[in-house]
């Protein structure tokens, strides 16, 4: 039920901002949405994500068009396995070496709940999305980076700011489109993970009263794939005691990439049990050991599933409709999730003013 579910969303924010008992974090980011950027001036833009972590050199030219200078892809450390914080940072050093020299200003998006300090730096609250490093819980991100930029002999005093990557993709949304006039601006990612951020008047973020008190509009980390307001299934809840963090996530575990592969296979593993396929397709599934997103994407694009001869036109068709309905359901929890930021706002009423959502 989109609208039920999405009202629920906007009381899980009203707590949250509150500071009351809430399955949404409201993080407040301290970053306005105001400001104008810079022409000219490179930045070191990092990029730490549940699938990839990244490093480039960025500056707009005169037309505030974005230059690359620097690109490079890694896989994201704890991904491949787990490692400690030491290395964690160790390596994470390592890889902005290369262009540390050329900015005393880095951008950090790093897509994990991570409570932002005044400073702009943040202390991680937990790792998610299956990503495994240990011991870096309540450290200070930047604050060690740099340590450990200092110990491999980087001089000069660096500036970091962390940002959400939904935070990072709303200020996006809006440089990418100056020339128009919106009521407002979400930061929506639905990729291995899920998240939302919006923008909040300042008044109503009570529970940091040092902002609440000035004039202005913050930027508020919602943490959406933490939401815990929404029905789940006996499937569901069998699939999550199956994760890295059994509890935490609910509403990503619905949605996102890193599960819907896995939540489908569980379904696969319960029909055929209850006898829904043939008996070869059945026993195929009994050994299937992995499924990812991508995956079940590619089935529902080609209707072929790689799984031998053994699954027939029937079992194709029920497959079918199994994954169909769990998209469909996250399309639904997805658009209840928006429209409660919307409706918490009372933005974008005016058809010629709306609300961009920069996804
Ligand atoms: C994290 C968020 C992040 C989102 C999208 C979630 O797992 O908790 O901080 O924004 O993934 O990357």
């Amino acid at each position: 039920d989109i609208l039920r579910t999405s009202e629920a969303f906007v009381d899980e924010m009203n707590r949250g901002l509150r500071g009351e008992d809430s399955s949404l974090m409201m993080i407040c980011t301290y970053i306005s949405p105001e400001g104008e950027i810079p022409p000219g001036e490179p930045v070191i833009a990092v990029d730490a994500g549940g699938t990839n972590f990244r490093v480039a050199l960025v500056r707009f030219d005169e037309k505030r068009m974005p230059v690359i200078d620097y690109f490079k892809t890694y896989p994201m450390l704890g991904t491949e396995r787990e490692l400690y914080g030491q290395e964690f940072f160790d390596t994470v050093s390592q890889y902005l070496l290369p262009v540390i020299d050329r900015s005393r200003k880095i951008g950090f998006c790093f897509s994990f709940p991570t409570e932002i300090l005044p400073n702009k730096d943040g202390r991680l609250i937990m790792f998610d999305k299956e990503v495994r490093v240990r011991d870096v819980e309540g450290v200070n991100i930047g604050e060690q980076l740099l340590k450990i930029l200092k110990k491999k002999g980087v001089a000069e005093d660096k500036n970091i700011v962390l940002l959400n990557d939904t935070v990072a993709t709303l200020l996006g949304g809006k440089a990418s489109n100056p020339e128009r006039t919106y009521d407002s601006y979400i930061g929506f990612i639905l990729g291995t993970g899920t998240n939302t951020c919006y923008i909040e008047d300042n008044r109503n973020i009570t529970k940091v009263p040092s902002v609440a008190m000035q004039e202005g509009f913050t930027i508020i980390n919602i943490e959406s794939g933490g939401f815990d307001k929404v029905p789940r299934g006996e499937i569901d809840i069998r699939f999550d005691s199956s994760t890295d963090n059994p509890g935490a996530q609910k509403f990503e575990k619905m949605i996102s990439g890193a599960y819907l592969g896995r939540l489908v296979l569980e379904i696969m593993k319960i029909a055929a049990a209850e006898g829904l396929f043939s008996k070869e397709f059945a026993g195929r599934i009994r050994e299937i050991r992995n499924l990812t997103t991508r995956d079940i994407n590619e089935f529902t694009l080609s209707g072929h599933f790689d799984c031998g001869n053994e699954a027939d036109e029937k079992d194709r068709v029920i497959l079918y409709y199994i994954i169909d309905s769990v998209l469909e359901r996250a399309a639904r929890l997805a658009a209840a999730n928006l429209a409660g930021v919307m409706l918490k706002t009372g933005k974008g009423k005016n058809p010629c003013l709306p609300v961009c959502v920069a996804a």
